[in-house]
């Protein structure tokens, strides 16, 4: 073979194979902004769902919510939580008629109880940080549920005494542990538009600004 025609079926395959490159680059990028738009999203569609179809949440669903709560960041990485389960029916409506404002609970399929572990949470000035790191398991079971087409509710507990005392009853929870909510889920019955919360007043950048 003559080496003009070595050198232009090298060329031809370089070509080839910088053309392949930039068309995966690119096709990762654009797949990249596709899953951040749809993270986005999700977190911009969940709204408070009270209303539920009847029909029970998938095991391999709740195993989703559960990791998805315990991929939350907390402080020192203590992870002060644990998480009770609910599926009894007649547990759901003792939590239901144990709170007034879970009472959505008594139709779900499912709730999950956000508990502080105290035997995990941090000493000292640090001890509340167990508040914000179950809160954010909170939040990651919220938007999980939501990517998921389930639908749910944050009711809170803590720090109402009345609220976690009653919890507390109806789980036999032992002192060492602390609801902070039940997050009450199902199959949404119908549809609920989230609300527009967006608001400029509410940032200021750099320094405090009043306007
Ligand atoms: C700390 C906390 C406590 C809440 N407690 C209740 C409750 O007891 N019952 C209830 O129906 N919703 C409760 N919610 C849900 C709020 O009412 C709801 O998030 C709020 O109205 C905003 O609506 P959205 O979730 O649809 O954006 C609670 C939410 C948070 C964060």
């Amino acid at each position: 073979m003559k080496t003009s025609t070595i050198l232009n079926v090298t060329l031809a395959i370089a070509l080839v194979f910088l053309c392949y490159k930039l068309a995966v680059t690119e096709g990762e990028k654009a797949q990249k902004q596709e899953i951040s738009e749809v993270v986005l999203n999700n977190i911009l569609e969940r709204t408070s769902i009270r209303s539920y179809q009847d029909q029970s949440v998938e095991e391999e669903k709740i195993e989703k919510l559960l990791r998805a709560g315990m991929a939350a960041p907390t402080a020192k990485n203590k992870q002060p939580w644990h998480f009770i389960v609910v599926t009894e029916k007649d547990l759901l409506q003792k939590l239901a008629e144990a709170n007034p404002h879970a009472a959505m609970a008594a139709k779900a399929p499912l709730a999950i109880v956000v508990c502080g572990d105290m035997t995990k949470a941090l000493d000292g000035d640090a001890h509340e940080f167990w508040v914000q790191d179950c809160s954010a398991a909170s939040e990651n079971i919220l938007l999980a549920a939501t990517g998921m087409g389930l639908g749910a509710v944050w009711t809170g507990a803590y720090p109402s005494e009345e609220r976690c005392a009653a919890v507390s009853e109806v789980l036999g929870l032992p002192e060492t542990l602390i609801p902070l909510n039940t997050i009450v889920i199902g199959y949404p019955d119908g549809e609920v538009t989230p609300k527009d919360k967006w608001q400029e007043s509410n940032i200021s950048y750099n320094m405090y600004n009043e306007e």
